[in-house]
């Protein structure tokens, strides 16, 4: 069973998007998917997905317990895809203990399917870490603004400290010098992690070497979501460069995604918007990724070469400008079948001004809590 959990550090980036209309398109594909709901506190996925009432779901079962787990798992109107839903009988996935965590972690890999995709909550709590590591090919959304791609790359640095947590035995010396580094409480943060890395080959090369293997085979892709403009694509590139340089994590492209005024209507209209228009710039972005997916399942256990990462950059950079064409093609066509009307573009455009607004005073804030900063590095 291939696993794809979806994670992002920040919320709002379309990880439930992807994680429901990705699952559609791999059923599409010929594929047995199961789709879980780990949003526990913030389920949606029922929402997306269109089934109005949920009885119950993995909350329900985490906190009263005692049936099968099995039985929350349930049909949906695709073919080949099924279910499971989260509810919200439990205030978040941060909230469940280990025992749970661990307990639900054995029953999802028990599941008999082709993929499982995990929607996450966002954050970097350790039991969505724990989730997202339950493979080492998990998919992390980002839009390209300032906090998503930041949270990102925080996300993964996370990730590499679970790793590191989680390959060391308590007892030995790479753990205690983790947790000396912890103790130190400022460091801990902004230390470079390579630097960690090679003192931990010095004082314990047999956990290092442990450690390496995990991190070879750990390659996490990324999606970005919501680009308006083809020259934000760059940032997936941005953030690429300092997971490498700075977390020794190498990171794949699996595309990016277009915002799409579409997709308010079809969430509006409790249709998955894959299903809702097949064929407009969103669906078509997630049948590629879909696509990708599918024609690299064999290759999971390959190494990675700089060549083959590249590669995936590249194509989806080419991807932006290719979508970006058809994007101004198809508004147009819906303009000319009456679809959409001159007064639903002027009410986008608006709303778009509005945002951008929005970024020029998020922008204007920052510059001025970096300005205030160095002002005050000065001063000390
Ligand atoms: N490419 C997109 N175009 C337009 N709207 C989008 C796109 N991706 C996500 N959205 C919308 O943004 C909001 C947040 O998406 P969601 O998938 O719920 O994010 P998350 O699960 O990361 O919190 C939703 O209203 C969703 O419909
Ligand atoms: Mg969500």
């Amino acid at each position: 069973m291939h696993i794809l959990p979806i994670a992002s550090g920040k919320g709002g980036v379309g990880k439930s998007l992807v994680a429901a209309n990705l699952s559609i398109a791999l059923a599409q594909a010929g594929k047995r998917v199961i789709l879980a709901d780990l949003d526990l506190g913030a389920s949606n996925l029922h929402i997306i997905l269109g089934i109005p009432l949920v009885r119950r779901g993995i909350g329900t079962f985490l906190s009263v317990g005692g049936s099968d787990f099995g039985d929350l798992v349930m049909a949906t109107d695709y073919p080949g895809l099924r279910f499971i839903p989260g509810d919200a009988e439990i205030p978040g996935l941060a909230n469940i203990n280990q025992r749970q965590k661990a307990s639900l972690i054995r029953r999802l890999l028990a599941l008999d399917a082709d993929y499982l995709v995990l929607d996450l909550g966002a954050g970097t709590s350790a039991n969505i870490l724990d989730f997202f590591l339950m493979s080492s090919h998990g998919i992390i959304v980002t839009t390209p603004s300032l906090t998503a791609t930041l949270n990102a790359y925080l996300f993964l640095k996370n990730t590499v400290f679970r790793l590191m947590y989680s390959s060391f035995g308590r007892q030995s010396r790479a753990f205690q010098f983790l947790e000396a580094l912890r103790k130190d409480g400022t460091s801990f943060q902004k230390i470079f992690i390579p630097a960690i890395l090679e003192k931990i080959s010095q004082i314990d090369p047999e956990n290092h070497a442990k450690l390496s293997a995990r991190m070879s085979s750990f390659r996490p892709k990324l999606v970005l979501n919501m680009l308006d403009d083809p020259k934000a694509a760059d940032k997936a590139a941005k953030i690429r460069r300092s997971a490498g340089e700075y977390l020794n994590v190498e990171l794949e492209h699996l595309g990016v995604i277009y915002r799409d005024s579409f997709q308010d209507v079809a969430l509006g209209s409790r249709i998955p918007v894959i299903r809702y228009k097949p064929q407009s710039p969103i669906s078509q972005a997630i049948y590629r990724i879909a696509d990708k997916i599918v024609s690299n399942e064999d290759e999971e256990e390959m190494p990675l070469t700089d060549a083959y990462l590249d590669e995936t950059f590249q194509a989806a950079e080419m991807e932006a400008e290719i979508d970006f064409e058809a994007r101004v093609e198809y508004v147009e066509d819906l303009l000319q079948s009456g679809v959409l009307t001159m007064a639903d573009l002027v009410e986008t455009v608006r709303s778009q001004q509005f945002e951008i607004g929005q970024l020029r005073r998020e922008n204007q804030l920052y510059k001025f809590k970096v300005t205030k900063a160095i002002q005050q590095g000065f001063k000390a």
